[in-house]
C-alpha cells in the first residue's frame, strides 16, 4: 500500500512545479454551450477562475451552435449548413448576435461570481466568406484581423476576455464566424500554451481504434480515453480510422490537430461532464482527455544534479518496500554520468542507471517509476534508452541485479544467469544475505 500522506505530497509538489510553469501562459477555452445547463457548469466555471487566480491568462471562446440552432427554430428560421459551415443570412443574423449574446452572459455571471473580471469587445475583424463555388455564405464572415494588443492588455490586467464567434467588418457590419476558426486564429496570432475544447466528450477512445506504425504503442488512462498524441499519431488515427471514427471524435481530433498546426502548443480535448478534468488535466502529467502536442512532451535525457531531489523522491517508496537498495544524493551525484530520467511535461516520473564494472560489462540499475505512473511503459522506456546508452559506453553486456522484478525483465529479454557470471568486482560486493537473482542480456 502507497502512504497516502506521500501521495499527496508528491500531488502538491507536482501541482507546485506546474504553476511555476504556466503562471502568465495564455489558455485558451472553447466551452460548447450544451454544458451550460448542467449541474456541473458552475463548478467548471469556478475551476476556470481558479486558473486564471494563480496567474494563468485565460481566454474563453463560447461555443454558440446549440444556443443558435434554438433560438433560430424559435424566430421560424432554418438551420442551415454548408461543408460544416453555418450559412448565416442577413436576416438571421441578429438572432445569431441575440444566441452568442445570451451564452456570452451566462460565462461572465459564473466569472462574476467567482471573482474574476469577464470583458467581451470588438477584437475581432472579419469579412465575408462570400460566394465559394456557387454557394453564397451571406452573414458567414472569416476571422480578418484579431485586435492583438488590446486582447494582450486585457490579459496582462488578469480580465479574462470572452469572445463569442461574431466579428466585424471596417465598416462595422458583423458577421457570424466559427468559433474553432476563431480559436485557430487566436492560435496563429498570440503565443498559446494550451487550447482546450472543453464539451461532453471525454477525449478520444481507445477501443476500436485502428492503429499503425505511429501508434502502436498509445498511453491510454484507465478510462480507455487515448492520454496524448503527438500531430503525427493524430493523423494516422485519423487516417486509419477515417470511416469507423464518430462525427464527433474526428472533428475534435481535426480541430486539434489544425490548432497544434496554427501555433498552439497543447491542445486538450476535455469533458466538461467529469468533475475537475480540466484541474487534472493541467495539474497532472495523465489527465482525464486527450492531449494533442505540437512539440516534443516527453523524453529520456541525460540527468542533471538539479535532478537527484527528483531520483531520490522517485525511489524512496521503492526502497521503503525493498525493491531497492538505498542511495544516497552523494552516492548519485559521483555517478551522475550513469544517470537517465524519464520527463514528461518537466516533470520527472522516472530513472535508471547504467554502471561500469569494468570487463566491458555494464550493470542496469536503480530503474525506478513514479509509483503513481506505472503500466505506462515508463520503465520499458528507460530500460530500451539504457539498452542503447551501454554499447556507447563500451559495454558488451549488461547485468543486473533483482529481488521484485524478475518477470518484468525477462519480458524485456534479460535471461537467468549466476553469481559467477558477474564481472570480478562485483562478485566480491555480492549480497548473499539480499539474494537477489541475476540476470543479464548480451548487447548486439
Ligand atoms: C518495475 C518497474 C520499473 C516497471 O515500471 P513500469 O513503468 O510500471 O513498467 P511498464 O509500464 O514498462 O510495464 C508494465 C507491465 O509490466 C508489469 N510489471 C511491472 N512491474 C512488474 C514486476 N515487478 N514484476 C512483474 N511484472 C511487472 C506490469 O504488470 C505491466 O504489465 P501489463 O502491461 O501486462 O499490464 C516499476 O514497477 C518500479 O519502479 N518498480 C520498483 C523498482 C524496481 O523493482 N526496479 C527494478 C530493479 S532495478
Amino acid at each position: 500500500m502507497n502512504d497516502p500522506k506521500n501521495e499527496l505530497i508528491s500531488s502538491i509538489r507536482e501541482v507546485f512545479g506546474y504553476i511555476a510553469r504556466f503562471k502568465g501562459q495564455i489558455f485558451i477555452l472553447k466551452i460548447e454551450d450544451s454544458l451550460l445547463e448542467h449541474p456541473l457548469f458552475p463548478i467548471l466555471m469556478r475551476d476556470i477562475s481558479q486558473l486564471n487566480k494563480i496567474g494563468i491568462r485565460i481566454i474563453i471562446i463560447p461555443g454558440t451552435r446549440k444556443s443558435i440552432d434554438e433560438k433560430l427554430k424559435a424566430f421560424g428560421f432554418s438551420s442551415d449548413f454548408h461543408n460544416g459551415i453555418r450559412l448565416t443570412s442577413r436576416e438571421s443574423l441578429p438572432i445569431v448576435e441575440l444566441a452568442s449574446l445570451g451564452v456570452t452572459e451566462v460565462i461572465m455571471s459564473q466569472l462574476t461570481a467567482n471573482g474574476c473580471h469577464g470583458i467581451q469587445g470588438n477584437w475581432i475583424q472579419a469579412r465575408s466568406l462570400g460566394i465559394v463555388d456557387g454557394t453564397d455564405y451571406m452573414a458567414t464572415g472569416v476571422v480578418e484581423k484579431i485586435q492583438k494588443d488590446i486582447i494582450l492588455r486585457l490579459l496582462n490586467d488578469s480580465f479574462v476576455p470572452i469572445i463569442p464567434p461574431i466579428g466585424w467588418n471596417k465598416m462595422g457590419h458583423p458577421y457570424n464566424i466559427n468559433s474553432t476558426e476563431l480559436a485557430k486564429s487566436l492560435c496563429e496570432h498570440l503565443s498559446v500554451g494550451k487550447l482546450f475544447f472543453i464539451g461532453i466528450e471525454e477525449g478520444i477512445r481507445s477501443k476500436g481504434l485502428e492503429l499503425g506504425p505511429l501508434t502502436s504503442y498509445l498511453e491510454v488512462n484507465e478510462w480507455g480515453i487515448v492520454s496524448a498524441l503527438d500531430i503525427t499519431q493524430a493523423k494516422e488515427i485519423l487516417t486509419l480510422n477515417a470511416s469507423s471514427l464518430d462525427h464527433a471524435q474526428k472533428e475534435y481530433l481535426s480541430n486539434a490537430v489544425m490548432a497544434c498546426e496554427a501555433g498552439a502548443d497543447r491542445v486538450h480535448l476535455v469533458s466538461g461532464l467529469s468533475q475537475g478534468a480540466i484541474l487534472h488535466e493541467v495539474f497532472s502529467s495523465r489527465g482525464d482527455g486527450t492531449m494533442v502536442y505540437a512539440n516534443q512532451y516527453s523524453s529520456v535525457r541525460p540527468a542533471k544534479a538539479g535532478d537527484i531531489v527528483d531520483i531520490l523522491r522517485i525511489m524512496e517508496d521503492h526502497v521503503k518496500k525493498g525493491f531497492l537498495l538505498p542511495r544516497s544524493a552523494e552516492e548519485i551525484s559521483s555517478k551522475l554520468n550513469d544517470y537517465v530520467i524519464y520527463e514528461v511535461d518537466n516533470s520527472i516520473l522516472g530513472c535508471g542507471a547504467v554502471h561500469d564494472w569494468g570487463d566491458n560489462y555494464g550493470e542496469i540499475a536503480a530503474i525506478a517509476v513514479d509509483s503513481a505512473y506505472r503500466k505506462a511503459g515508463i520503465g520499458e522506456v528507460i530500460v530500451h534508452s539504457l539498452l542503447k546508452k551501454a554499447p556507447q559506453n563500451g559495454f558488451k553486456k549488461v547485468f543486473l541485479l533483482t529481488t521484485q522484478a524478475l518477470d518484468w525483465f525477462y519480458s524485456l529479454g534479460f535471461e537467468d544467469a549466476s553469481i559467477a557470471d558477474l564481472p570480478k568486482a562485483k562478485q566480491e560486493s555480492y549480497d548473499y544475505k539480499r539474494n537477489s537473482r541475476i540476470l543479464t542480456k548480451d548487447l548486439p
